[in-house]
């Protein structure tokens, strides 16, 4: 049974902060400065270029991959660590297609994360092979996966509402028709089990700045299913993902049969030393209780909102289950609500058009903190406070 007073005291949030927004960036474990300064002393200083083998920095990309397999239900060997997520759309996209080269869709909703369908949409240019992407309502998606259909690239829990796709019920459909699917688990790695071993799954990415806490920029990671690792084609042929990187050969050959084919070029070994202290946290934890707290707090939170703050209607889904481990709420003035709220240190954000999203994050958030959140959104609600001009003005990062 996971302790969550013990969880709590493993992260450094600042006196009096009420934190909703580990959706989007996870506060700092508390011994990410140690590790960053043993990085800093112990590595890179004293061992400079040594450090590639006597601290193994060149294999940390597998190392830190087999610590997040098991989050997402992933056999060890079949997950690297590196890049940015949009980096790994691209190369899960692109590794999708090749695999169906004779369909011309990829199938995503129009709920999707901006930035997978911009992968998407670049990858179709670059290809200039008659490709279109679908951006259907996220609840057709299921009846539009037809044999015409290449890959589906989808997002299991939506950015703005968090609401779910069946991740079993896409894939066995896909199969059945000859699709591959690409799922992006940005918003369920560490917020709720996964289970790609499973569910078939194909591809995943994700990355390890949100539920995961690996800090802001922390490298995404990878997932490809075994049965696919001796045949998928790297579009992005960089030397990491070479079968001998040192043998320095002017042409490209993957790594047979393998997950180092997905790396790309020198990642940062400063980020994994940050990485890898906040995946430490999950020793001490079962995701099914993270899980379980998770629902239970967000179904305190959608009940005090709804008794005290009428105006804001739930834009999440009412079923639990049906959910991520984030609440939104539709409200007009959304983006100066929530100015006020942070002004008052309770931390959610705001996305558009109306949208105020709040992470509920068991680790490190308990009941009494999304209570005393709802009593100063009813008190923001009585003042009026959010009326005023210096909330208005819209920051670069909402
Ligand atoms: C679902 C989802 N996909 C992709 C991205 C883009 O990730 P990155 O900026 O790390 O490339 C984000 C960023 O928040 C996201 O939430």
């Amino acid at each position: 049974m996971t302790d969550f007073n013990k969880t709590r005291e493993m992260f450094y949030l600042p006196e009096g902060m009420i934190y909703l927004d580990g959706n989007s960036l996870g506060p700092m474990p508390i011994t990410a400065p140690d590790a960053i300064q043993s990085f800093l002393h112990d590595e890179w200083r004293d061992e400079l270029i040594k450090g590639w083998n006597s601290k193994g920095w060149f294999n940390q990309t597998n190392f830190l991959g087999d610590r997040i397999a098991p989050l997402i239900g992933a056999a060890s060997g079949t997950v690297v660590v590196s890049d940015t997520l949009s980096i790994k759309v691209f190369q899960a996209v692109s590794a999708g297609l090749s695999l169906v080269p004779d369909r011309r869709v990829i199938l995503s909703d129009n709920g999707n994360f901006p930035s997978d369908l911009y992968m998407a949409e670049g990858l179709m240019k670059l290809k200039n092979d008659g490709y279109v992407l679908k951006k259907p309502a996220p609840e057709d998606v299921f009846d539009l996966i037809t044999d015409e259909v290449a890959v589906v690239m989808l997002t299991e829990v939506d950015y703005r509402t968090g609401r779910r796709h069946d991740m079993k019920a896409i894939i066995a459909k896909a199969h059945s028709v000859g699709a591959v699917v690409v799922w992006d688990l940005a918003h369920s790695a560490g917020a709720l089990p996964v289970d790609v071993t499973g569910t078939d799954a194909d591809f995943a990415i994700g990355c390890t700045y949100k539920y995961l806490n690996g800090g802001p920029g922390a490298p995404a990671f990878i997932y490809v299913a075994p049965r696919l690792l001796d045949v998928v084609e790297p579009a992005l042929s960089g030397w990491y993902g070479h079968e001998a990187p040192f043998a320095f050969e002017t042409m490209y050959r993957p790594m047979p049969g393998k997950i180092e084919r997905m790396r790309i070029g020198t990642p940062s070994i400063a980020a994994f030393s940050l990485l890898s202290a906040a995946l430490d946290v999950w020793d001490h934890v079962d995701l099914n209780d993270v899980r379980a707290k998770s629902i239970e707090l967000s179904e305190l939170f959608i009940r005090e909102v709804a008794e005290r703050c009428p105006a804001l209607s739930l834009a999440s889904p009412n079923d639990p289950t049906a959910r991520g481990s984030h609440v939104s709420f539709h409200f007009e003035h959304g983006y100066p609500f929530m100015q006020a709220l942070i002004e008052q240190n309770v931390i959610g954000d705001f996305r558009e058009p109306d949208i105020m999203r709040f992470g509920i994050t068991p680790l490190y958030v308990g009941a009494a903190e999304i209570i005393k959140a709802v009593d100063i959104m009813e008190q923001i609600f009585k003042d009026g406070s959010w009326r005023d001009e210096r909330f208005q003005n819209r920051s670069a990062v909402t």
